[in-house]
């Protein structure tokens, strides 16, 4: 298959931080399809040469492992290309297409990686341009507005352009290898299913924890807080993947038919259960890892007044059969303790206790971040007691399964895999045009209600797990978070 991908905003951070490293794994794992030319477009005049000496330097930014050697980045530099555009010029675009037409690969995908303002205006013009024909796929990285109303307008103008299956809207959350396994886990075993349901889970946690600041992104990061940045994509993804029934195949639209259904099932929040089902905080100074740290109002282009919450959790519902009653606790924010994604399944406690003093619920905690993995955890007999039932006799233990040591292959990293998905036209791991306005509309009344309360976010010592106030809300259903536990 022969193929053309085209970053726009082929300067930006996005495209040297994450895009041209996971491109150059899948090429030094031969994962990339032979044949293809890597385009990138931006606004100052530069040669390919140029363009290539600069990605060379940025790689050196790059974790060790994942750097190239210079005969390895010689050879990845050769599909690399740099074409200067103005992105307002219908010229310019009409010079694109005759770049691509020039060779017709069998497949273009353009990838915007710009600043979100310009998604409307650079798909009007590919669409007046002619560059939307049926080989062609448009990838939208986030954020993708910042309401609902914003959102559909995108998606309005992107329609007009593009039919929904040429649109891929990436959640890199999606192409974590543990969200894989979640499918698996689900879908690929009958072990779990009849367990999966209210009858035996008590709750559900989902925390995406980040031991980061907000660091040099000051100026995005005031404008959109951990509400949109977080929990209206990622975290809203997983809880889809983990409430969804099961599709009748494993092709897009069925998958994305049921995770549609669990967003329109989740309970709407009123301006009365967002005081009390919502927290929302702040950090201020405090010590990281041993490390002395600043408050948010401290940080680089943030203003001193800054009502932006770095820190959100809350407690919601899906409104169905299968899981009605079961609280679904989700929790983001920076700054905490710790750099720990985790999903946890908290299961009933046992029906009738026999082992008296030792009851202690199971749990399933599917692992993100830092690494990915499964731990069961369960109690056993310790042994080496004196007598069959003594209650000291029973311990925690946990089944762990470490992917790295059970598939000893190179785990494939999140964006190396939705570009390899966008290049083969596989759309099971980007986000539907409804699902993701369905997010807004669901997240809508919380940024209203905050827009009306005049307190603002709670303040939260940095290195901490947020407001006490987090705590306190999920103790009230007589849970605690994991860390608690
Ligand atoms: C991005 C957010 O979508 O996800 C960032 O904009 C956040 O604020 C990042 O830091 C976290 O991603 P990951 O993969 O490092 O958990």
């Amino acid at each position: 298959m022969s193929f053309d991908l085209v970053f726009f905003g082929g300067t930006g951070d996005l495209t040297w931080r994450k895009l041209m490293p996971a491109l150059f794994q899948a090429f030094r794992h031969n994962k990339l399809p032979a044949g293809g030319r890597l385009l990138a477009v931006a606004r100052d005049e530069r040669s390919d040469a140029e363009y290539r000496a600069y990605i060379r330097e940025k790689f050196t930014g790059v974790e060790e492992a994942k750097q190239p050697s210079d005969e390895e980045f010689a050879r990845f530099a050769e599909l690399l290309h740099y074409r200067r555009m103005d992105l307002s010029q219908p010229d310019d675009y009409a010079g694109l297409r005759q770049w691509l037409d020039a060779r017709g690969a069998d497949t273009v995908v353009l990838f915007l990686a710009t600043s979100p303002h310009l998604f409307t205006q650079i798909c009007a013009q590919l669409g007046a341009a002619g560059i939307n024909g049926p080989r062609v796929r448009v990838v939208l990285e986030k954020p993708l507005g910042h309401d609902l109303a914003s959102a559909q307008e995108i998606n309005r103008v992107v329609r007009a352009s593009f039919a929904e299956e040429q649109a891929l809207r990436i959640d890199h959350y999606l192409g974590k290898p543990a969200v894989q396994n979640l499918m698996a886990l689900r879908f690929g075993n009958a072990l779990f299913e009849p367990l999966w349901r209210r009858e035996s889970i008590a709750n559900i946690q989902i925390t995406l924890a980040e031991s980061l600041g907000v660091g040099t992104r000051g100026d995005y990061y005031d404008g959109t807080g951990a509400l949109r940045d977080m929990i209206q994509n990622h975290a809203l993804q997983l809880l889809t993947m983990i409430a969804m029934e099961p599709p009748s195949s494993n092709d897009a639209d069925a998958i994305r038919d049921e995770k549609l259904k669990v967003l329109k099932s989740l309970r709407p929040f009123t301006p009365e259960t967002v005081g009390r089902d919502v927290v929302r905080g702040q950090y201020r100074a405090g010590t990281v890892a041993g490390q002395a740290v600043p408050g948010y109002l401290d940080e680089v282009k943030v203003p001193k007044d800054s009502r932006c919450e770095t820190f959100v959790s809350l407690r919601t519902e899906v409104q169905n059969w299968r899981w009605a009653g079961v609280p679904f606790y989700l929790r983001t924010g920076k700054r905490l303790a710790a750099r720990e994604s985790q999903i946890v399944i908290n299961f009933r406690e046992v029906p009738h206790p026999i082992f008296p003093g030792t009851s202690r619920a199971n749990k399933l905690v599917i692992k993100l971040q830092p690494e990915d993995g499964l731990e069961l955890h369960l109690l056993a007999a310790k042994g080496g007691g004196p007598s069959g039932n003594a209650p000291e006799m029973l311990a925690p233990v946990s089944l762990d399964l470490d992917f790295d040591k059970a598939f000893l292959s190179e785990r494939v990293g999140a964006y190396e895999r939705l570009l390899m998905d966008a290049l083969a036209g596989r759309l099971n791991l980007f986000v539907r045009s409804d699902e993701q306005e369905q997010a807004w509309r669901w997240v809508e009344p919380v940024l209203d209600a905050w827009q009306r309360d005049p307190t603002g976010p709670r303040p939260y010592a940095a290195g901490s797990w947020g407001p006490p106030a987090s705590s306190a809300m999920i103790a009230r259903d007589g849970c605690a978070w994991a860390e608690e536990q």
